[in-house]
């Protein structure tokens, strides 16, 4: 088994995530009040912080989910053009979809994604991302929910991992 890395150094706790996470619910059950909208995860790293952020919402929604290969095994930067691993389940056509991220780093990833999902012709397309780095923007990625900015660094946990490692943890962390 290959060594561990470092422990990871705390950048945002388990409290701190709670509170942002309940503001952008109660944020997007106002605007979204009546859409019906259709919440897109974008697996892997999503999946925690769309478990707790749709347990925050107030409204009727539904739930899909897409698979995104953003990286090349062991690389640390994003591929330009993401592989979609699994598709959407739901057809989106007249549907209100908010697509929820992890991360928005090079923009790559939302950038291909949303270009891929505005062909299938939904009511409206929004992103929702709990980090962003925007001194690693490559291609723009209009974010219309954000968690928290970050700097330039890798980070871990809450459902986020660094080679694989890492996503059980509660907070979030940065990785040497
Ligand atoms: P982008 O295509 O460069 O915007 O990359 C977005 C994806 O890269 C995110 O959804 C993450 O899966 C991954 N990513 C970017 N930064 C980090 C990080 O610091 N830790 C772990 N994964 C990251
Ligand atoms: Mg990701």
């Amino acid at each position: 088994m290959a060594a561990l890395k470092p422990p990871p150094r705390i950048l945002f706790t388990e409290t701190q995530i709670k509170q942002r996470v309940a503001e952008l619910g109660a944020q997007i059950s106002a605007d979204y009040a009546d859409k019906d909208p259709l919440i897109v995860g974008i697996l892997r790293g999503g999946f925690v912080f769309l478990a707790d952020l749709i347990r925050t919402l107030t409204i009727p929604c539904t739930l899909d989910f897409i698979a995104v290969a953003s990286y090349e095994v062991g690389a640390r930067a994003s591929n330009r053009s993401p592989r979609i691993l699994l598709d959407l389940r739901e057809d989106i056509a007249d549907r209100h979809v908010l697509l929820v991220e992890d991360i928005v780093d090079s923009g790559y990833t939302f950038d291909h994604l949303l270009q891929l999902l505005r062909t299938r012709e939904p009511a409206s397309l929004k992103v929702c991302a709990l980090l962003n780095k925007p001194t690693r923007r490559e291609v723009h990625v209009p974010i219309d929910y954000l968690g928290f900015e970050i700097p330039d660094v890798f980070v871990c946990g809450y459902g986020i991992d660094a080679d694989e490692r890492y996503r059980n943890l509660p907070y979030i962390a940065s990785v040497e």
